[in-house]
This record gives structure tokens, sequence and C-alpha cells, in this order.
């Protein structure tokens, strides 16, 4: 059995290495498992990994613990893991136990869960620091107390109890945010599936589809591919895409007006996140021409400004700058464009940032700023750039450009020389979109 479509034991022992050089030997990390969450009665969601506890282990089971201990005599690199049960597994699937553990995960130790309790105290006797994630699960938080207490007691007896609890996010997301040759090759795959997907959107669309067969077309090429929706998947027709995370998706779409697609695949546990907007009949009207041709150009602006050096915020500065000149020409503002973009008047048309990280999440781990400033892109560093304008029915609105949302978004790599498209095989030219969608 592999553990990963590209990914091997390997891969995630190298990642493990360096969290355990990064740890020293004061320290011990304790990463958790994501847990099952129930939707309603007996049912569950579909299961979603953890992505730090994923990004070191490959592990996909819930419920695990990744204890890294630097040179402890059971071992640096410890899995707790759920006990093989022949019953419990033929009604909820397999286990791999701790003989799998130790076999396919490549860790040094395993144990089943109802050992952890005990073997922590042990664990963490000797040890300064514990680094693990801090304010997100209060179960999570509860039980690290109860192991700190336990090895407190220990104290009688000459054993010295961590002192100091620090955040093992900064740690882990500083290393996510850099994406190797291997997570780029899972990625790429993630793109290119979501592109494919869009395409199929594309090609479905007509006047009075429902926005939920789009949808359809969506999840179905991303299941087609072994992957599955990153995200609930918004398929905005006419005023629907002036609601920036509007996933009802069961209008119908109307001919005359433009379709806002934002879906992107998750493949291997990274995300692909492309937006496109397009005619419902497969032809621009001159003032969609118009308002497109403006995102258009702020996309091209701000992934222009992408590149190593630059500083994150550069992008969505070249976007707004483009955007508002835009707007004064649409005459959906009036005045200087230097004034309006301090006064922060394009706002009511463009009311979110150009992008985010991208990876195992879709909106990815990361800091944006270091030390209060915006910090330099640097290759590796994967992020979308995403503008759009989403224009409202106001009495001063030309009437022809009322109810109007569009946004354009792509997933970009900066690269050593520059950037690279990840997802520039989407059409999102207006020719290559009446060419790709149908016209009557
Ligand atoms: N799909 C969510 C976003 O674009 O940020
Ligand atoms: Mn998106
Ligand atoms: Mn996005």
């Amino acid at each position: 059995m592999s553990i990963h479509p590209v990914l091997n034991k390997k891969h995630f022992a190298k990642r493990r290495k360096r969290v355990l050089a990064a740890l020293g030997e004061q320290a011990v990390a304790i990463i958790p498992a994501a847990s099952e969450q129930l939707r309603n009665r007996d049912t569950h969601f579909p299961f979603r990994q953890a992505s730090d506890f994923r990004y070191l282990t490959g592990f996909d089971e819930p419920d695990a613990f990744l204890v890294l201990v630097p040179k402890h005599e059971l071992g640096s690199c410890i899995l707790f893991v759920r006990p093989r049960d022949a019953a419990r597994e033929q009604w909820e699937g397999r286990r791999a136990g701790v003989a799998g553990a130790l076999k396919l995960y490549g860790v040094d130790q395993a144990f089943t869960l109802d050992e952890m309790d005990a073997k922590l105290p042990e664990l963490l006797a000797g040890r300064e620091q514990v680094f693990a994630p801090l304010g997100e699960d209060m179960g999570f938080a509860q039980r690290l107390f109860g192991w700190l207490v336990a090895v407190r007691r220990l104290q009688r007896t000459g054993v010295k109890a961590p002192g100091t609890w620090q955040d093992s996010s900064q740690l882990l997301h500083e290393m996510r945010l850099f994406k190797d040759e291997d997570e780029l090759q899972v990625l790429r795959e993630a793109c290119r599936i979501s592109e494919l997907g869009h395409v199929a959107a594309m090609r479905a669309c007509r006047p009075g589809a429902a926005e939920y067969a789009l949808e359809a077309e969506l999840l179905h090429t991303f299941r087609q591919h072994g992957g599955e929706t990153a995200f609930p998947s918004i398929v905005a027709g006419g005023q629907n895409a002036c609601i920036l995370h509007y996933t009802e998706n069961r209008d119908r779409l109307k001919k005359g007006e433009l379709v806002l697609v934002d879906a992107g695949c998750e493949w291997g546990g990274y995300c692909g996140d492309i937006s496109r907007t397009y005619p419902v009949s497969g032809r621009f009207s001159s003032a969609q021409r118009d308002v497109y041709s403006v995102v258009l150009a702020a996309q091209q602006a701000a992934i222009d400004a992408v590149r190593p050096g630059a500083s994150y915020d550069q992008p969505h500065q070249a976007a707004v700058q483009v955007l508002t000149e835009g707007l004064v020409d649409l005459k959906l503002l009036k005045g200087k464009v230097s004034k309006l973009i301090e006064k922060e008047a394009y706002k009511r048309f463009y009311m979110h940032r150009t992008g985010h990280w991208l990876g195992m999440d879709t909106h990815d781990v990361g800091n944006y700023k270091v030390d209060g400033a915006w910090r330099p892109l640097e290759p590796g560093m994967v992020l979308t750039v995403e503008p759009g304008l989403y224009i409202d029915a106001g009495r001063d609105v030309p009437k022809e450009l009322r109810n109007m949302g569009i946004r354009i978004e792509d997933d970009v790599l900066v690269t050593r020389e520059g950037s690279e498209v990840l997802t520039a095989a989407a059409p999102k030219t207006i020719e290559a979109l009446e060419e790709c969608v149908p016209n009557e």
C-alpha cells in the first residue's frame, strides 16, 4: 500500500528530521491528528486530516498523535494510533495499527492511543519546552495540561517538568510556506485537475442551467481524478456573484448575465483555487467586456508584481491601482486616482485583498507580515492572485453595470526568475472564454 500518490515515507521522514533539528534536545513536540466531526445524528463529515499532522506523517487516520522527542531512548518519532480492531474495522474501515504505523510510515516507535496517558509523562520528563498547537482545540489543551500535571507530580523523584509551552505553528507553518519540488509536483496536479473542472463547468454552461449543474461538473471532474473539492464551490449567476462567498448554488443561470465560478480541487492533500467569470450565453455584452477587461488587466498587473524580493503587498497595490483607474473610466468613481486610493474609495467595489498563501490549506499557513512589515516574496512560496469588482445596484451606478460581480483567480508560484502561473490552462481571456462557453 502506498501512503501518498507522490510522496513516500522518506519525504515525511525528511520533514520530521528538520523539525527535530529545530527543536533541539530540550524540547518535545506533540502534533495531533484531526478527529471525525459529526454532521448530523450518526453521520460524519468526510474525514479531513489536520494539515500539520499530515505534513509530518502522511498518516490519514483520525485521532492519532505524533510526538517528536529528539534523541529519546524510545525513539525520536513516535506515533500513537488507534488499535487494530476486527469488528470496528469491518464497519468503519481499515486501521494501520501499531505494526502498520511502524512499517508503512517509518516512525521509530508506535503505541496505541490508550497507552498515551501512561507514556506521555515519560516522554515529557526532563524536557524544557513543549511545542504543540495552542488555542485551536480545547479538548487537546486539556489533555496536554493533564500530561503536564502528571509529569509535575514526578518532580519529587527528581524528574524535571517542562516549564514552557510554545505554539508549534510558528515552526511548522514557516516550513509549509516554502514548497519543495515534491510538494510542487502534488500542487501542480491539484491545479491541473482544478483547471479541468473549470473547463467542464464552462462547457456545461447555458441559459436555464442550474448553478448546481455547473458545480456537479466541477465535483465530477475532481472525483474522476481521485481528488475532492478543496472548499465549497461558488457558482454564482448574475447578482449572486456580488456575495463573495455565495455557496447556495440553487438559482438558474440567465441569458445575458455573467456567472462567477470559484472552485478548486484538493489532491494528495494540496489545494488548487481558481476563479473564472464568463457570460452564461457565451458572448460578453459590451458593458461586461469593459468591466471584465479592467479586472483582467488588474490581475495581470498583480501577477507581474509577483517576484522574489517584492513585498507581499505589492501585487495587491498593483491590482488596486489598475482597478481604481478602471473604476474612474467606468464612471463608477470620480476624482483623482491617487486620492481615491488614499481614501480607499475602491473598497465599495473591491472589498477583499488580492490573494492568500496556497498549499495544504486553501488559505494556507504562514505569516504575511514579519515584525509588522509585509514580508518579501521568496522562491517556493505559492499565492493566489484574485482581484475582482462587485458592482452594487446604487442609483449612481449606470444601469448596465448594476449587480455585476467579476473575480479572476490564479495560483502563482514565486520562482527565482519571477513567477509561474500554475493555473494558466484555464481559459481566461475574453476570446478564450467565448470559445469555450457554448453560445446560441
Ligand atoms: N475560494 C476561496 C478564496 O478564493 O479565497
Ligand atoms: Mn477561490
Ligand atoms: Mn482564493
